[in-house]
């Protein structure tokens, strides 16, 4: 029996991904650029079932969330990724899957990015395959997109384009901390995949939704380059809201932030009056990611204390193995 373990981190987009042009390959919309975290990790382990020496492909693949088996969609996006590394491995082979979130799971902290970039690492290493990080992000993709971006440490910007481009690589910018505000840890009552199916086919402001990102993404890479943690923070801020709002504009609706959510976009507004100069972002679901100077980390997550849970963090590593073993079956 081969198996492997793999820890990866979450990322928070500060331009987002919302939208696929190809719903098979999960090739986006448009480009986006995320934070890789260094808090909240997924660890996975795969371990290959011992062949059956049959040649036929009868047994079933096993995935075990947070200490419970998964539910049958869950364990169903699992195998589906498996099949793509067992095709990539010439592999029939089935595997048993253990995964631990550190993060709520499917509330708006990427927990599919973490959980995808730490099972494409195990995975591909279970079965033999020998990827560099580009594939790794290319593969992870397949699984979820935003998982693409937690291969590579800290800023990470993912390339719209075609399968062989279409890849998370590494940007300089700001020196930035991130206050997480968890105002709710309940899984989201739909899921980002279906709401953004449902954002293209239904909004009618989803063409805009395209352009405005290409042209966020663009003012967003050259305030990374110029180290410009001031239009770095205005383009977040705005760009969630856009996010959001075009989210809201499905039939029918879908809204992610809750009042509190927004009571914390109000606050850090607040705050940039008073000097602490921060900017909000949220992914699908009611929780806060709020951008922040070093040097102002602390005030600021004291200041957003009663709002929720709060967690400062850093920017973290991409996904790495940390066990690799083979054993006798
Ligand atoms: P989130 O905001 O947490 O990323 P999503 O709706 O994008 O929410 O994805 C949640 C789904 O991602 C879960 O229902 C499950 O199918 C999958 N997922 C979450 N964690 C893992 C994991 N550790 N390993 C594999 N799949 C996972
Ligand atoms: C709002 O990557 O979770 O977090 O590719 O269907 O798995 P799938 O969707 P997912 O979508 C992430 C949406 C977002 C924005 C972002 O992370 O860029
Ligand atoms: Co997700």
């Amino acid at each position: 029996m081969t198996t492997a373990t793999a820890r990866a981190y979450p990322n928070i987009a500060l331009v987002k991904y919302w939208g696929k042009q190809d719903e098979d390959l999960i090739l986006p919309v448009a480009g986006s650029l995320s934070l890789t975290l260094d808090a909240f990790p997924t660890t996975t382990t795969v371990a290959l079932d011992a062949a059956t020496g049959t040649g036929t492909n009868t047994g079933i693949d096993t995935f075990s969330l947070n200490g419970a088996v998964a539910s049958t969609d869950a364990t169903g996006r699992v195998t589906r990724f498996l099949d793509r590394v067992r095709e990539l491995a010439g592999s029939e082979t089935r595997a048993t899957v253990t995964s631990t979130n550190e993060a709520p799971t499917g509330a708006g902290l990427a927990s599919s990015a973490s959980g995808f970039a730490a099972l494409a690492t195990a995975a591909a290493a279970a079965y033999g395959l020998d990827l560099d990080r580009r594939d790794l992000s290319r593969l992870a993709r397949r699984g979820s997109g935003s998982a693409s971006r937690s291969l590579v440490d800290g800023l990470a910007v993912w390339h719209a384009g075609d399968d062989a481009h279409s890849y998370a690589e590494a940007v300089a910018g700001p020196d930035m901390r991130m206050v997480i505000v968890t105002v709710d840890t309940a899984q989201k009552a739909v899921s980002s995949r279906a709401a953004m199916r449902r954002t293209a086919l239904t909004s009618p402001f989803f063409p805009a939704w395209i352009s405005s990102t290409e042209e966020s993404l663009a003012a967003m890479l050259e305030a990374c380059a110029a180290d410009d943690f001031t239009r770095v923070g205005r383009i977040t801020e705005s760009h969630a809201l856009r996010m959001h709002a075009v989210i809201q504009s499905c039939d029918p609706p879908i809204r992610y932030l809750a009042p509190t959510s927004v009571a914390v976009f109000d606050a850090v507004a607040a705050l940039r009056e008073q000097g602490l100069e921060a900017y909000s972002t949220a992914d699908a679901g009611p929780n806060v990611a709020v951008i922040v100077r070093p040097e102002q980390a602390e005030d600021l997550r004291d200041a957003l204390a009663g709002f929720g849970s709060v967690r400062l963090v850093g920017a973290g590593d991409g996904a790495r193995l940390i066990d690799a073993g083979a054993s006798p079956a």
